[in-house]
Order: structure tokens, then sequence, then C-alpha cells
């Protein structure tokens, strides 16, 4: 039977896994860009990637799948709970959405690369700390109150409608592009 064996919370540390290397990738790719060594055009879609995967599929499983089923068994929405994720989760789509204005400004030549390199690190630093506390604490949490096989086939779907396999393909090209530029 179709995710009878995984939690849910497996798929979700997967994703954190790809997330905290596109990270890595940004900081690098921010780095090649204030050199001349990499165009805008490439940190934008490194930024679109993660707008589509981290917000669009990771958060979305996130708030549509997880966090329902974990307020619904009594863990709490306001103190320590699962209002400062969603929170976060805003304040990084608020941020990505700079980054990505500010680099078509550059394109246009009129953007600014210490703007850019503003937003980006925010956006590297809040999710790092994010993935900690979800890791660390959230998730935890969530494996005992979620069995396993709960909320996996929500999650597959959202995987198959966000495009999750495509986007990991595109990733890995990004990720090499940057690796060639940094020589
Ligand atoms: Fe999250
Ligand atoms: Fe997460």
């Amino acid at each position: 039977m179709e995710g009878f064996e995984t939690h849910v919370v497996d798929s979700l540390i997967d994703d954190h896994r790809y997330i905290l290397q596109a990270l890595d990738v940004l900081e690098e790719s921010v780095e090649l860009l204030a050199q001349g060594r990499l165009p805008p055009s490439t940190v934008a879609r490194l930024a679109r990637f993660l707008e589509e995967f981290a917000d669009g599929c990771h958060h979305a499983k996130e708030e549509a799948a997880l966090f329902p089923c974990m307020e619904a068994r009594g863990h709490p929405f306001r103190e320590g709970g699962l209002k400062r994720l969603t929170c976060d989760h805003g304040v990084a789509r608020y941020l990505l959405r700079g980054l990505l204005l500010e680099l078509e400004k550059l394109e246009r030549g009129e953007g600014s690369v210490e703007r850019v390199k503003g937003y980006a690190a925010r956006y590297v630093e809040l999710i790092r700390r994010h993935i900690d506390y979800e890791d660390l604490e959230v998730f935890e949490e969530a494996r005992r109150l979620v069995a396993h096989g709960e909320m996996v086939g929500e999650a597959g779907r959202i995987d198959r409608e966000t495009g999750r396999d495509r986007l990991i393909d595109e990733f890995y090209r990004l990720r090499d592009e940057v690796e060639r530029a940094g020589g």
C-alpha cells in the first residue's frame, strides 16, 4: 500500500537536505555575482527554484498536511507552536520576492549588489535557523503525534502537483553551473 511504511516527516527531512544545499549554492552564487563571474539571471533561477521548491512545495506540505494534523492532536498553534513556523514561511517568501526584484533590476542595470547580498543573507540565516528548529524539535514531536503512513498521500499529491522531481533536476543543473563559474 502506497506510503504505508514511510513517515511524512521523512520526506520533509529529505526536502530540508535539498534546501540546505541550495542555501550553500545561493551564498556561493551571490559571491560570484559580486565578483562579476555570474550573471544575475543565474542567481534569479536559483531564487525561483527556492520559491517553487522550498515555498511552493515544501512549506505547502508543512502547512497543508503536517501542521493541521499536529494541531488537531493538541500541538499548540500559539506559545512555542506552529504560529512561529508559519510566520517564518511568510517572511522567507517576502525576502525571496525582494531578492528576485533586486536581481531583475540588476539585469536592467539599475539594482544594487549590496541589496542582493542583504536579501540573500537574511533569507539564508532565517531558513537555516528554521530548519534546525524543525529538525530538532518540531519533527520529533510530529513523530509522536502522527502515525506512519498518515498524510503521506497528501504530501505526495503536493509533490506531484508542484513538480518536485523536475525542480530537483533543475537544482542539479544550477549547482553545476555555479560550480563551473566558481572554477
Ligand atoms: Fe517550515
Ligand atoms: Fe521545513
